[in-house]
């Protein structure tokens, strides 16, 4: 008998419960095919919880969620609540307190999937964003002064530690090494404006470099990153950044892919709890309607394997994925997919 894996599943708000019962759906198929054992725990931390308890989450959120081997997220916030308070309550609450210091958002096109970009195919975009996931802009460093006034001051500064940056990176090149493809790894900043903290980052990075001689380096600022992603989308590896930009490339990397459908993302620690997710949000407009695509939370799952050792149910799930993305789906978008969500997770287990 296989290994047994504890698993905190967070299915929070608007779609996601719907895309992580598949999610969920696929993962037990996997450990029946793969004899491993998946023992999954329920958390309703999210939007309906807080309007019910006036508590973003309970004291003991980070110690209970620490008992398990990784969490599986669906979606964070809620139509009735004030944007921010569940992000930055639960979403990157729980990011800092499990000191999950890298986000790891593959962009991958899989075949028959539609871009917006002319002439770009599968080949071209292939890529891996490592974001860092704990400092930045994100740490919430700064204030405001004399607020409603004419006089007001806000600042909001960018938290960028040594250890932290040089984690993230080392972290990049090590997965850059294991994923072996171009064998490139490109950081993107803003080494001509943000000359404090991108000084850090730079530095950094060419010193990891020396210790990774088969991997190429390269660098681009985030602007001129946001060009070649378009542009030049084949030019890229391994991108690794920080959180804010990190963010912002991530989206439009979800765009090329074909969508917030299919994105996925892992909130890493490797040495503590990892949280898996997809990356788009909790589309409240589609809530219950058995009309959200499911991949991306199938993609956080495959991820999930991944991480947890388990890499031969890992590639048997990204292969149904592929197969059912190229072979059955019409559309990635909500409603258009020519089946229902959790017709979706059927296909999936199926071709599994
Ligand atoms: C993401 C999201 C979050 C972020 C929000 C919801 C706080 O946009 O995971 O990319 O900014 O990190
Ligand atoms: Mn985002």
């Amino acid at each position: 008998m296989g290994k047994t894996y504890k698993i905190a599943v967070m299915p929070g708000d608007g779609t996601g419960p719907e895309v992580v019962a598949e999610g969920v759906k696929v993962l037990r198929a996997a450990s029946a095919k793969f004899g491993f054992q998946l023992d999954f725990t329920d958390f309703d931390y999210g939007g309906e919880r807080y309007k019910r308890t006036g508590e973003v989450l309970p004291a003991n959120a980070v110690s209970e969620l620490s008992k398990h081997d990784a969490i599986f997220l669906g979606a964070i916030g809620h139509p009735d609540v004030k944007p921010g308070i569940l992000e930055k309550g639960i979403l990157l609450y729980l990011r800092f307190a499990l000191d999950q210091y890298v986000n790891l958002r593959p962009v991958i096109l899989y075949e028959n999937v539609e871009t917006p970009l002319r002439n770009k195919g599968p080949a071209e975009i292939d890529f891996v964003v490592v974001r860092e996931n704990t400092e930045g802009l994100y740490a919430g460093a700064g204030g405001v002064l004399k607020k409603g006034t004419p006089d007001e001051v806000a600042i909001q500064e960018s938290i960028n530690t040594r250890k932290g940056v040089e984690r993230c990176i080392r972290y990049a090149f090590e997965y850059t090494r294991k994923r072996n493809k171009r064998k490139k790894v490109t950081l993107c900043g803003k080494t001509n404006v943000l000359t404090f903290a991108f000084d850090l980052w730079e530095r950094t990075f060419y010193e990891v470099a020396k210790e990774y001689p088969d991997i190429q380096t390269d660098y681009a600022h985030v602007d001129a990153t946001c060009m070649w992603m378009v542009k030049n989308p084949e030019w890229f590896d391994v991108i690794v950044t920080d959180n804010m930009f990190g963010d912002i490339i991530t989206d439009l990397g979800a765009m090329i892919q074909g969508g917030m459908g299919i994105a996925a993302g892992a909130n890493i620690n490797p040495s503590g709890v990892s949280m898996f997710e997809p990356i788009g949000g909790s589309a409240p407009k589609y809530t219950g309607k058995n009309v959200i695509n499911p991949l991306a939370a199938i993609g956080a799952a495959q991820m999930m394997m991944d991480y947890l050792g388990e890499a031969a149910a890992a590639q048997a799930i990204e292969k149904a994925i592929r197969q059912v993305v190229s072979t059955k789906i019409k559309s990635l978008s909500a409603g258009k997919m020519g089946y229902s969500t959790t017709e979706v997770g059927d296909l999936v287990v199926a071709a599994l």
